[in-house]
């Protein structure tokens, strides 16, 4: 087992990576004993998460009183209803502040249910077991909990942070190759902010990590953890440097809104982003075009995944979406962009022509 600490004081907390996790009995006391409270367990899941692993997440907490609460899949549910349906089994059954909430799925499931604990009662502990490789190296780590709205994606949340994340990789092989290669454009944005030769690596083991080795995954989902858990170390709030992990998001969060949630996966709205914001950097004269080209490269050829965004967004569409991008300070839009590969930092003051070039330019993005 591979274990990760995020370090913040008194709400510190392990992420532990492995194989067969689940069915680790020493594990599972010591999650037990030493990480959570006493009180019952609730495990939120969905249906297509609960028939695979609910039973095993179920043993995982033997002993205690633990109930489940199953949602429906989707992003398109990850709404304020679905966390109502879980305050309203909690409710209805008396759950007290002692009760921990267990996130079981990938990051729409995680998210809900972190958001759920942050405000049930005023807060109470939760759990992340994350079910995806994009939970598993992004969305389960660093306490950001939320829903969508129909004006904006992830516009409702708090920060909070859970008692343990535990990442048993065994889950990885009943993921869809689609659902792989959308964690894998996260994975990829690790080492674009901030590790250029984690980049360079994963673009020469693309063919096994697309094939989800599992030798490489644990290994993989273990550096991403890593520089996670220093970024949100440093800036748990977003107030800085971890903006940075926004890399292909202003772009990403604009395509998944404009095209309705669920039509395209969040990892791949991330990848296009990422080209977009490539493209970006190279117009502003922070990368050239060789690199920018690269990052396309890799993305699409190496991975496989598509790069181009739908061409029925029209630039006005976009300007308005992202006006309402997080990042926005006194109206100015700000975007993670690349000042080298290995190397992301927020750029202001764009000029419109040339964020207009990047939106239009379709299948000559990184030209
Ligand atoms: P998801 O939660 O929708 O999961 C993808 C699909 O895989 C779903 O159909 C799910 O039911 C299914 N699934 C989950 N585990 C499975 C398994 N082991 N085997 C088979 N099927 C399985 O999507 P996701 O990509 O995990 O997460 C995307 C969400 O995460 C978005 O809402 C995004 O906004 C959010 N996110 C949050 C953060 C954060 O910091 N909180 C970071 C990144 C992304
Ligand atoms: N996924 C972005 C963040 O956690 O900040």
């Amino acid at each position: 087992m591979l274990t990760v600490n995020v370090d913040l004081g008194d709400r510190s907390y392990p992420i532990a990576i492995g194989a067969g996790l689940f069915g680790d009995k020493a594990f599972a006391e010591h999650v037990d004993q030493a990480l959570l409270r006493q009180g019952k367990i609730v495990i939120v899941t969905n249906d297509v998460v609960a028939p695979l692993y609910l039973e095993k997440a179920k043993s995982f907490f033997a002993g205690r009183d633990c109930a489940e609460v199953v949602l429906a899949d989707g992003e398109a549910n990850k709404t304020l209803g679905a966390v109502d349906s879980i305050y309203e089994f909690l409710l209805s059954n008396k759950y007290d502040r002692h009760t921990t909430l267990v996130a079981l799925g990938g990051g729409v499931v995680g998210d809900i249910t972190g958001f759920a604990a942050a405000t049930y009662l005023r807060g109470i502990d939760f759990v992340q077991i994350p079910t995806t490789l994009l939970a598993q190296v992004d969305s389960s780590v660093g306490g950001k909990t939320g829903v969508n709205h129909p004006l904006g994606k992830n516009m409702i949340g708090a920060f909070y942070q859970p008692r343990c994340v535990i990442a048993d990789t065994d889950v990885l092989s009943t993921l869809p190759s689609r659902e792989i290669k959308a964690g894998l454009a996260e994975v990829i944005k690790y080492g674009l902010i901030r590790d250029p030769r984690f980049f360079h690596w994963l673009g020469e083991h693309s063919a096994q990590l697309v094939n989800c080795d599992p030798a490489l995954m644990a290994e993989v989902i273990q550096t991403c953890c890593r520089v996670k858990a220093e970024i949100v170390t440093e800036d748990e709030r977003e107030s800085g440097v971890r903006a940075l992990l926004n890399l292909g998001h202003t772009f990403g969060h604009a395509i998944e809104t404009a095209a309705g949630y669920g039509t395209w996966l969040h990892g791949e709205t991330v990848a296009m982003g990422t080209v977009m914001a490539a493209d970006l950097s190279a117009r502003i004269g922070w990368i050239d075009a060789d690199d920018a080209r690269l990052v396309r490269r890799i993305l699409e050829e190496n991975f496989g995944m598509t790069v181009v965004p739908p061409a029925d967004i029209t630039i006005e569409r976009y300007l308005d979406l992202m006006a309402s991008d997080k990042k926005t300070e006194q109206g100015k839009l700000r975007f993670i962009l690349l000042k080298a590969i290995g190397q992301g930092a927020i750029a202001s003051d764009i000029e419109p022509g040339q964020l207009v070039a990047t939106l239009e330019a379709g299948d000559r993005l990184c030209e």
